[in-house]
């Protein structure tokens, strides 16, 4: 299984700064993976109902906590998938969360945190991440998904 995990905001996708983010919907984003993913599958691994994806989303630090300790210690769990949306930029509790559990995790960001301002620049999470996509929108996600199947 692999976990596609968002933080706080990103369940406003669609109608948040769209000009930022674009309009399409977190469900939208999760059904187009799902179509891209289709007939793939984390290597050696039966799913009866052919389900490896699962999408969670969470506004609440502690529940983000909670989720990446149990995705990232189950051992059905080959990656997670995850953007903490502003969490990032300060959350060393997330940071400690991805760097406690076994389950390599990738961190996306939809924009280019880079080109935006100061405080978006660094990501105090992503260095405990096996890697960073930002910058291209929800092809990002499916980069991180393509990463965690090779
Ligand atoms: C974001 C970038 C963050 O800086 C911002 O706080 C978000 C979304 C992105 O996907 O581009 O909420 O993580």
């Amino acid at each position: 299984m692999i976990c596609v995990v968002n933080g706080p905001n990103l369940n406003l996708l669609g109608r948040r700064e769209p000009e930022v983010y674009g309009t399409e919907t977190l469900a939208d984003i999760e059904a187009w993976l799902v179509r891209r993913f289709e007939g793939r599958r984390p290597h050696g691994r039966e799913y009866a109902d052919g389900v490896w994806l699962k999408f969670f989303q969470s506004n609440s630090e502690g529940e983000l906590v909670s989720i990446i300790q149990e995705m990232g210690y189950d051992p059905d769990v080959t990656g997670i998938v995850f953007n903490p949306g502003a969490y990032a930029h300060y959350s060393i509790a997330l940071r400690d969360a991805v760097a406690a559990v076994p389950a390599p995790v990738v961190e996306v960001h939809l924009s280019n945190i880079h080109a935006r301002e100061d405080f978006r620049h660094r990501s105090v999470t992503a260095g405990a991440c096996r890697g960073m996509v930002c910058g291209l929108g929800k092809t990002g996600y499916a980069l991180a998904i393509e990463s965690l199947l090779e």
